[in-house]
């Protein structure tokens, strides 16, 4: 262990090199930490967007209580699904790119809940076979509508 062999020299000169080295290696462990819990931990995929008509969903019927008041929901493609567990679960959403330019609204992320499946979905998606098909709401929160991107690329993370 070169690094606590370097402390009990009596040399001060190496003494002060050290020291910087240590908290250079501290700083170092706090911003690899800091990235992976807040920067890269979610998986990439896309979404596209549906309009209502949004009755009645494969997870819930006709029933409008298990919507969320702030209108941010989604339909769960093929890859997400899970055999109908992605009912219910939340998803922090953030637009990364597009092919389209200036279509991801910069900065944004929210959270979405799963209430509907894309096959017999009660309106057409934007686009086919996205990972996630966001509400109108939901996707003009990440997304610039006025560039009438029909899909999107986004990062999410239960
Ligand atoms: C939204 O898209 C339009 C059309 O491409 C563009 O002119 C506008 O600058 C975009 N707005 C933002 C905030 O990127
Ligand atoms: C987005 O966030 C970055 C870093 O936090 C900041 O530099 C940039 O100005 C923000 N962009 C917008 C459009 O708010
Ligand atoms: C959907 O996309 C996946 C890869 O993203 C592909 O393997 C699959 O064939 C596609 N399915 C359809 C029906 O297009």
């Amino acid at each position: 262990m070169a690094l606590s062999d370097d402390v009990h020299v009596p040399c001060t000169g190496k003494m002060h090199r050290s020291l910087p080295l240590l908290q250079r290696l501290a700083l170092f462990s706090l911003v690899v930490l800091f990235f992976l819990h807040t920067c890269c931990y979610g998986d990439v995929g896309t979404a596209a967007r549906y309009a209502p008509p949004y009755l009645p969903t494969t997870c819930y019927g006709s029933d409008t209580s298990e919507f969320p008041s702030s209108n941010l929901f989604a339909a769960s493609g093929e890859g997400i699904w899970d055999n109908g567990a992605a009912c219910g679960r939340q998803y922090l959403v953030r637009c990364i790119s597009a092919s389209l330019r200036h279509a991801c609204a910069l900065n944004q992320t929210i959270q979405i809940k799963i209430v509907d499946y894309i096959q017999g979905l009660p309106s057409p998606p934007s686009a086919r076979n996205t990972t996630m098909i966001l509400s109108s709401k939901a996707f003009g929160a990440i997304a610039n509508l006025t560039t009438n991107s029909p899909a999107i690329n986004i990062e999410f993370q239960q």
